[in-house]
């Protein structure tokens, strides 16, 4: 079977200066993700999952080697360039959800269709409407971020992300500032999402959050040391899943 990559990395390294001392936070990562996973970086606290989903998705520069998107070389790219690349084929969700206070989860959801020069004000509003009722927020759409709860911020946050159908979703620990049933829907809007075709890059420590995975990619000291791949999600499995993944993470010293 012929699977598409959507993200390949060539010698992918990052680091950073501290006080004289270079701390290498990525080190030569060689790694491809493919179309249609739900794929989850786990690892330690400071292993830098974070600082590899910000150089995958072009929010970040690698100080070497070689990231290519969708089938652009992006650290190839200006600035300008990337933002334009970016816009078209990135979406990111934040575990702090960063929407904009002072517009309504609807205007969050508009502005960077605005952005797109191909786009018209009136299919951007549609394709919004239809996000908003698609994470489950359609009613809160005119209201502003402080006026609806976590949850809602973070399924707005989802719809934004959506709006230009980026090839895949970047999310660090989405759930990380929920509690756990509500966290649970941000997950399923994800799940879903995923099993209608979105590709999906999460960075989480929560082994509830990585059940939702279909493959999983262990982080060690800026290095990728190991992974294991999984059938679609189903909540009848999730208890089996879990363990499942506890043991493959303990087996890494997790
Ligand atoms: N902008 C930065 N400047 C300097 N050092 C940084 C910067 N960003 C990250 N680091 C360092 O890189 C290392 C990895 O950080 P990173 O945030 O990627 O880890 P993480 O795996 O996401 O950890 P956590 O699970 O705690 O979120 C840490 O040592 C951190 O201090
Ligand atoms: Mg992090």
């Amino acid at each position: 079977m012929y699977i598409m990559v959507i993200i390949k990395t060539k010698n992918l390294s990052k680091s950073f200066a501290n006080g004289g001392i270079q701390n290498h936070v990525l080190r030569n990562i060689d790694l491809e993700i493919y179309d249609k996973d739900f794929t989850v970086i786990m690892g330690n606290s400071g292993s830098g999952k974070s600082t590899l989903l910000y150089a995958l998705s072009g929010m970040d520069r690698p100080t070497f080697g070689e990231i290519m998107l969708n089938g652009h070389a992006i650290e190839k790219m200006k600035e300008k360039e990337l933002a334009v690349m970016r816009r078209a084929n990135v979406g990111f969700v934040f575990q702090q959800m960063h929407l904009v206070s002072n517009l309504t989860l609807f205007e969050n959801v508009c502005v960077s269709g605005y952005l797109m020069k191909n786009r018209k004000p009136k299919e951007v509003h549609d394709q919004a409407e239809e996000l908003l009722k698609r994470v489950g927020v359609f009613n809160e759409k005119d209201r502003l971020p402080s006026r609806v709860s976590g949850g809602q911020c973070q399924r707005a946050a989802i719809a934004r992300a959506l709006i230009n159908s980026p090839k895949m979703i970047f999310t660090d620990e989405p759930t990380g500032a929920l509690n756990s049933k509500i966290g649970r829907q941000v997950l399923n809007v994800l799940t879903e999402l995923n099993q209608e075709g979105q590709n999906i890059l999460m960075v989480t420590h929560d082994v509830k959050a990585a059940t939702r995975a279909t493959r999983i990619i262990y982080l060690h000291d800026g290095q990728i040391n190991g992974e294991m791949t999984l059938e679609p999600y189903t909540p009848e499995q999730e208890k089996n899943r879990e363990r499942q993944i506890l043991a493959f993470l303990e087996a890494k010293g997790w």
